[in-house]
C-alpha cells in the first residue's frame, strides 16, 4: 500500500494566510497542518508517502517533511502539480511512484481524531478491489461530496449539492486499487475545471465497487477560517486528551 498525500491547490478561501504559505503548513494547535496526515499514514501502516504539493511556497513541504524519519515512515517522495487542476489530476501525479500498488489517498486539509482508519487500511491492502471511501455524518452537506448508502455500497455521490440527498460527507482519504490511473484518464474535466475526486469515485460506483467505512471519531476539513480554528480546537482536545490517558496509565 503507498501513501499520497495532496498539498497542493491555491488555498483561496484561507487568503491573506496562503499568501505566502502551503495551507498544509498552517498551523494547527502546536503544528504543521500535514504533520497530522503523516501521523495518520505511519498509524496506518504505510511506509512510503508521496506528497504531492505546488502553487509558489511548494518547497516549505521539504523543510517541513525531510525524509519522514519523524513521523516513522520509511520515505517520503515530492511530486510538484504545476497547476491546481483538481484532486484527481493531482492523484495521476503518483501513478509511477505507486508501481500497481493500491493507494492511500488523504487530502492534506483533512484531520481525523478517532479510531478504526487503521484497519480499514491493512483490510484492503491485503484485498484491494474496487474503492473505499470514508464517510462521517455532518450538520452541512452541502459544502462537500454527499454519499448515500445501501448496505455496503455506495449508491449516490454528488459534489457539494445545492439539495443534498443525505448528510453524509465524503471525507479526503480514500482507497484505491490499482485501476485507479486508468480510471483518472478517462474523466473530463468539470465546470469549474477541474478533474474531480467525486467523478473519479462514481466510475467505482456505477460498477458496484465502491465501498465506505463510516469514521469513528472527530473529523475536519480545515479549508476554512472556521474549520482552520475548529481543527486547532479539536488537536488541542485530542492532546489534552491523550496526556491525560498516559498520566493515568
Ligand atoms: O474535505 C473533503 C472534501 O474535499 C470532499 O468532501 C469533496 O468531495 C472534495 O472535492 C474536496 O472538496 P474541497 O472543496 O474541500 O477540496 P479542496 O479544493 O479544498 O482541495 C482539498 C485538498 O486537496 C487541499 O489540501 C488542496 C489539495 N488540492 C486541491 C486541488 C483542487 C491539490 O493538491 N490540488 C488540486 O488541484
Amino acid at each position: 500500500m503507498k501513501g499520497v498525500i495532496l498539498a497542493g491547490g491555491n488555498g483561496t478561501r484561507l487568503r491573506p494566510l496562503t499568501d505566502i504559505t502551503n495551507k498544509c503548513a498552517l498551523p494547527v494547535y502546536d503544528r504543521p497542518m500535514i504533520h497530522y496526515s503523516m501521523e495518520a499514514m505511519a498509524a496506518s501502516g504505510v511506509n512510503d508517502v508521496l506528497v504531492i504539493t505546488g502553487g509558489s511556497a511548494a518547497g516549505q513541504m521539504i523543510h517541513l517533511l525531510g525524509n519522514g524519519s519523524q513521523f516513522g515512515l520509511r520515505r517520503v517522495y515530492f511530486a510538484v502539480q504545476e497547476k491546481a487542476g483538481g484532486i484527481a489530476h493531482g492523484l495521476q501525479l503518483a501513478e509511477e511512484f505507486a508501481a500497481d500498488e493500491p493507494v492511500f489517498l488523504a487530502l492534506g486539509d483533512n484531520l481525523f481524531f478517532g479510531n478504526g482508519m487503521a484497519a480499514s487500511v491493512s483490510q484492503f491492502s491485503q484485498d484491494p478491489r474496487g474503492a473505499r471511501i470514508f464517510l462521517s455524518a455532518v450538520p452541512d452537506p452541502q459544502r462537500f461530496g454527499v454519499a448515500v448508502v445501501r448496505g455496503e455500497r455506495v449508491v449516490s455521490l454528488e459534489e457539494k449539492p445545492g439539495n443534498p440527498k443525505s448528510n453524509l460527507a465524503v471525507t479526503g482519504f480514500y482507497l484505491y486499487d490499482s485501476s485507479v490511473f486508468d480510471r483518472i484518464r478517462t474523466l473530463e474535466p468539470s465546470a469549474r475545471g477541474e478533474l474531480e475526486v467525486t467523478d473519479l469515485n462514481r466510475t467505482y460506483m456505477v460498477e458496484g465497487r465502491l465501498n465506505y467505512s463510516m469514521l469513528d471519531g472527530d473529523w475536519v476539513d480545515a479549508g476554512t477560517f472556521e474549520s482552520l480554528h475548529a481543527a486547532s480546537a479539536m488537536a488541542r482536545r485530542f492532546a489534552t486528551r491523550s496526556v491525560s490517558a498516559r498520566k493515568a496509565a
